[in-house]
C-alpha cells in the first residue's frame, strides 16, 4: 500500500510495513521476501489500493455519554449539562457504562480512531478501562472530578474524589503494557473547588499524569468563572498551577489574546472539538492564531451527544472548513488537519516520540484506509491528505492494528462483537 508515514520529511511511498510483536520493526521495499516462509508464522494484511497511515488519535471524547447520543438536541452547554447529561450520567449502572463505553470504542475503531483522551463520569470508572482493555484500543482515561457546582446528584466530597482518583492510578496506570494510562480529569472550572484543582497539579506532579479539562468552551460559562473568581478562565487555572504540568485543555472558543499567549508560553496543549463547538453553539475557535502561536493543537468527538458522531474524518473535515470564510480559503490545509489528528495527538499525550507516524521503532497503531471508493475518486497520489480529509468516511477503513494487534480486519471488529452491541442497544432503545 501507500504509506502517508507523517514522519518528519512527511515522506509518502509504496513500501511493505513490517510489524514484530507491539512495534514497527521495519518499512521497507518487498519485505515479505525477506521473511522466512517455512519457519516463522505471520499474518499478511493486503493493503493494494489502500493508503497505510499511524492511527488517529483524539484527544477529548466521553465513552460515558455514547448512550445519550441522539438523547440532547438544541441546547446550549449549561442547558444542555444541567438537563441532560448530568442527570443521565448520574443514573449509568456499570453494566450501562460498560456497554456505553463499548459502542464508543467499536465506533472509534471502525472509523479508524486507535487512541483517545477520554472523561469519565463520577462512578464505576473501571468499567471504562475494562471495556477498553478488552477492546484493545490505546486508552488515556480518568474519572470526572466534580466537588461543586449545581449538578446535584452529580457531585462528590473532595477527599472522596481524590481517593477514588488515588485507587484508580494504582490499579490501571500503565497496565496491558503501557497501553492503559490514567489521565486526571476535573471536570472544569465551576464544577471543581480550588483545593481540587490544587491536588489534581500536585497529583499530575507525582505521577507524570496528565489533566485533562474543558475551558473556555462557552461565553456564559467564562462569564460565570469571570463573576466567581474575578478571573479569565486561563488566567484562573494558570494561578492554580494546571499549565504549570501536563495539561490538556478542550475546547478554548472564547480564549483572549493574552490567555493564548499563557498557553503558548507554558506549552499547554489545546484540543479544538468543531462538531461539538458548532451542535452547542459555542462558537469557533481561532485554530489559525493558535497555531500562529506555536501551540500545539489536535483534535477530539467530544461526546456523542453533542456531536453525534465519533468519526475523526468528519472532525477533519469541519476543522478545516470552518475556518475558511473567516480567514480565506487557504486558512487550514488538509495536511495540517491530518497532521492535528496524528502527531499533534501524540505530542498531547506526551507520545511523540513512540506515536503519532509511521517509523521503525514506533508502537505499531496503523490503519488500512481502502482509497479507490466511488466517492473518493480521482485522488492525486502525492496529495492523499485533500481525499483523506474532504472525500473519506469511515467505510472506507479496511483495517486497523493497534500495539500489534489487528481490532479491525476486512472491515469487520475482531476484539468486539458488532452484532451483539447493537442488539444490546436495540433492546435498550425499547425500553
Ligand atoms: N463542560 C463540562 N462538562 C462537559 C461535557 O461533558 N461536555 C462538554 N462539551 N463540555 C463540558
Ligand atoms: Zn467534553
Amino acid at each position: 500500500g501507500t504509506l502517508v508515514t507523517m514522519d518528519p520529511k512527511r515522506s509518502i511511498f509504496m513500501q511493505d510495513l513490517w510489524i514484530k510483536d507491539h512495534v514497527i520493526h521495519k518499512i521497507g521495499k518487498n519485505l515479505i521476501l525477506s521473511l522466512d516462509r517455512q519457519n516463522s508464522t505471520y499474518t499478511c494484511i493486503d493493503a493494494t489500493g489502500c493508503w497505510g497511515l499511524p492511527g488517529f488519535i483524539q484527544t477529548h471524547v466521553h465513552l460515558c455519554q455514547t448512550l445519550f447520543r441522539n438523547h440532547a438536541e438544541d441546547l446550549e452547554l449549561l442547558d444542555w449539562l444541567q438537563k441532560k447529561i448530568w442527570p443521565f450520567e448520574a443514573k449509568l449502572t456499570p453494566a450501562a457504562l460498560f456497554l456505553s463505553a463499548s459502542l464508543g470504542i467499536a465506533e472509534l475503531l471502525k472509523s479508524a480512531t486507535t487512541t483517545i483522551l477520554d472523561m469519565g463520569t463520577l462512578h464505576h470508572t473501571d468499567e471504562l478501562f475494562q471495556s477498553a482493555k478488552i477492546s484493545g484500543i490505546r486508552y488515556f482515561g480518568g474519572k470526572a472530578m466534580m466537588d461543586r457546582g449545581e449538578s446535584f446528584p452529580l457531585i462528590e466530597d473532595t477527599q472522596a474524589s481524590l481517593d477514588e482518583t488515588q485507587r484508580l492510578i494504582e490499579t490501571w496506570h500503565q497496565k496491558e503494557n503501557g497501553r492503559l494510562r490514567y489521565a486526571l480529569a476535573p471536570r472544569f472550572a465551576l464544577s471543581c473547588s480550588q483545593k481540587l484543582l490544587k491536588a489534581c497539579v500536585d497529583l499530575s506532579k507525582k505521577h507524570a499524569l496528565i489533566i485533562h479539562t474543558h475551558a473556555s468552551e462557552n461565553k456564559l460559562e467564562c462569564k460565570i468563572v469571570h463573576e466567581q473568581t474575578g478571573k479569565d478562565t486561563i488566567h484562573y487555572l494558570n494561578d492554580l498551577g494546571l499549565c504549570q504540568t501536563k495539561s490538556s485543555f478542550a475546547h478554548g472558543v472564547w480564549l483572549k489574546e493574552d490567555e493564548i499567549q499563557i498557553l503558548s508560553d507554558t506549552q499547554t496543549k489545546l484540543t479544538h472539538c468543531p462538531s461539538s463547538n458548532l451542535k452547542l453553539a459555542s462558537g469557533i475557535a481561532d485554530i489559525p492564531k493558535w497555531l500562529q502561536a506555536n501551540i500545539c493543537v489536535s483534535l477530539g468527538a467530544d461526546g456523542a451527544p453533542c456531536n453525534n458522531t465519533l468519526n475523526i474524518f468528519q472532525e477533519m473535515r469541519l476543522a478545516a472548513l470552518i475556518q475558511k470564510p473567516l480567514y480565506g480559503a487557504r486558512a487550514l490545509s488538509a495536511q495540517t488537519c491530518v497532521e492535528m489528528a496524528t502527531l499533534y495527538g501524540a505530542k498531547a499525550l506526551g507520545m511523540e516520540q513512540t506515536l503519532g507516524s509511521l517509523e521503525s521503532g514506533k508502537l505499531a497503531d496503523v490503519v488500512v484506509i481502502q482509497q479507490n471508493e466511488l466517492s473518493q475518486l480521482p485522488n492525486i497520489p502525492d496529495d492523499p491528505y485533500t481525499a483523506l480529509v474532504y472525500a473519506t468516511s469511515p467505510h472506507c477503513v479496511k483495517d486497523v492494528i493497534v500495539h500489534g494487534k489487528i481490532l479491525v480486519h476486512q472491515y469487520k471488529l475482531c476484539s468486539l462483537d458488532e452484532k451483539k452491541l447493537i442488539s444490546q442497544m436495540r433492546g435498550l432503545s425499547q425500553v
